[in-house]
């Protein structure tokens, strides 16, 4: 195995990456190679330690390692050493799989899942705890394993993964991902008084295969206003694999859902929350790629963090998202357009490859937003909502370069009254939308050049309220 890069080597890589314009500069993404989903997220005195899947080595997904990373604004991170890396020979040897971390009365514990066997197919739990400055030092823990067989009613014990763990008055709980042979997936409930010991409690709640995927991984299980929510992350055999979310009452035992919905609808994917110091219930997502594996190789990256979203529910029992305030920190230019109609294309001479824009508009006509245009327009995206089907539509143009290529559209229904509010961020090929805080289209486009930055607004019958859009200072080299 090849040794793991210093911290000057991680420096050096990613400004070597820099000249890449596809590459955010306000994002976090890893120095260089492979990341996918956040694990063990944990705010421990002023700093947020974001941990995270990662293969070092080359921009793939393989021998999963944790990358490890922290910041005090949750916006400017800083890189840190490789904290947990596969074991040869070990309970861990194939991979060292998602988990979280907790405070164990002082002690920062992370519980991940370890993976062993060809294709990683003996996956069990385990423990490490941190110390040291920054929590760089990472030793697993003497009892390890610590939970080895999947529910007998899985009836399979390759996929039984990604603990969640919360404390309660009576002790530990965890859920974990999990399915049912030959049927869909399943969330079991565990209960411990020390991290080490669990008792199983039986399937927390169990799914429909045709609805919610053959397989549920990465299941966060957390209460919210006066509510517990779910969501997982979806292994469809039909489709692209989906998170959704449910919102209901727990028995102690058993999850009782009253409200569902997809969470987004394109490449986030695996997400993990936290609640902060502030109370504050904070989601990491990872932004897959869509573009070829031989192009993420090419690059030397892959694999993008949303900016964290602060949930909540509203009056409907939806799940809100909004992207954490921090983030004005990083605001620099600021254009501002107020109330006027739409009708037809509007440039705005404000574009760039790394914006925030708001806007709020009338629920009327076709209402659009373009960007990442190319100069002689032979690129870009768009952003579509249509007061006849209330539907929001992301399409980019560059279909060469995508395994999907079609359009996205979601469902968004505005109540009488309500506004059409579109949040977009953009940075590079990531493109977070979010509208009224609860349809998020987060896509991934691949402008051909950096001269893509184009931006304006479109619309048949549209009446624009107010629009605000900023220039995004890089927080990386
Ligand atoms: C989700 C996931 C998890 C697993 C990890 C492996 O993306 O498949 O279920 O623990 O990634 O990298």
């Amino acid at each position: 195995m090849p040794s793991l890069y210093s911290l000057e080597e991680m420096q050096r890589q990613r400004e070597a990456l820099a000249i890449d314009w596809q590459r955010p500069t306000w994002h976090f993404l890893p120095p260089s190679c492979w990341m996918n989903d956040p694990n063990g997220l944990l705010q421990w005195g002023d700093q947020y330690h974001l941990f995270y899947q990662h293969y070092p080595f080359k921009a793939v997904h393989r021998d999963m390692h944790w990358g490890h990373a922290v910041s005090e604004d949750l916006i400017h991170w800083r890189d840190l050493p490789v904290p947990l890396a596969p074991v040869p020979g070990s309970y861990d040897e194939s991979g060292v799989f998602t988990g979280c971390a907790v405070d164990n009365d002082g002690v920062p514990t992370v519980i991940y899942t370890a993976t062993s066997g060809p294709g990683s197919q003996v996956q069990v739990q385990a423990l490490a705890t941190g110390s040291g400055e920054d929590l760089v030092r990472w030793e697993r823990h003497p009892a390890n394993p610590v939970l080895t067989e999947a529910p007998a009613i899985s009836g399979q014990q390759r996929d039984f993964r990604d603990p969640f763990v919360w404390r309660e008055e009576d002790g530990w709980y965890m859920v974990l991902g999990c399915r049912i042979e030959g049927n869909g997936g399943m969330i079991p409930l565990y209960r411990s008084p020390d991290l080490v010991d669990w008792e199983y409690l039986g399937p927390m709640i169990t799914g429909d295969v045709d609805r919610h995927g053959r397989m549920w991984e990465c299941p966060n299980f957390f209460p919210l206003g006066d509510k517990w929510v779910l969501y997982f992350s979806s292994i469809h055999d039909d489709r692209e694999n989906t998170v959704y979310w449910m919102a209901g009452d727990f028995d102690g035992r058993r999850f009782h859902p009253e409200t569902d919905g997809v969470l987004d609808y394109a490449y986030y994917y695996a997400p993990l929350c936290i609640e902060d110091s502030q109370g504050r219930r904070l989601m990491w997502g990872w932004l897959r790629e869509g573009r070829s594996i031989s192009e993420q190789v090419r690059a030397d990256w892959s694999g993008v963090q949303a900016i964290p979203r602060v949930l909540s529910l509203d009056s409907q029992q939806r799940l809100v998202m909004e992207p954490v305030a921090e983030m004005a920190g990083i605001r620099g230019a600021h254009t501002q357009l107020g109330a006027q109609d739409v009708d037809g294309e509007h440039a705005l001479d404000c574009g760039s490859l790394a914006l925030e824009l708001r806007a709020s508009f009338a629920p009327q006509g076709q209402v659009g937003v373009k960007l990442a245009q190319a100069p002689d327009g032979s690129y870009g995206a768009a952003i579509h909502w249509d007061a006849a089907t209330q539907e929001l539509t992301v399409t980019r143009q560059d279909e060469s370069l995508f395994n999907d290529s079609e359009p996205c559209t979601a469902p968004h229904e505005l109540a009488a009254g309500e506004t059409l509010d579109l949040l977009v961020l953009l940075d590079g090929s990531v493109l977070e939308v979010i509208a009224n805080g609860r349809t998020s289209i987060t896509s991934r486009i691949y402008p051909p050049d950096a001269n893509c930055t184009g931006l304006a607004l479109t619309g048949a019958g549209a009446r624009l309220n107010a629009l605000d859009v900023w220039q995004m200072q890089p927080t990386w080299p």
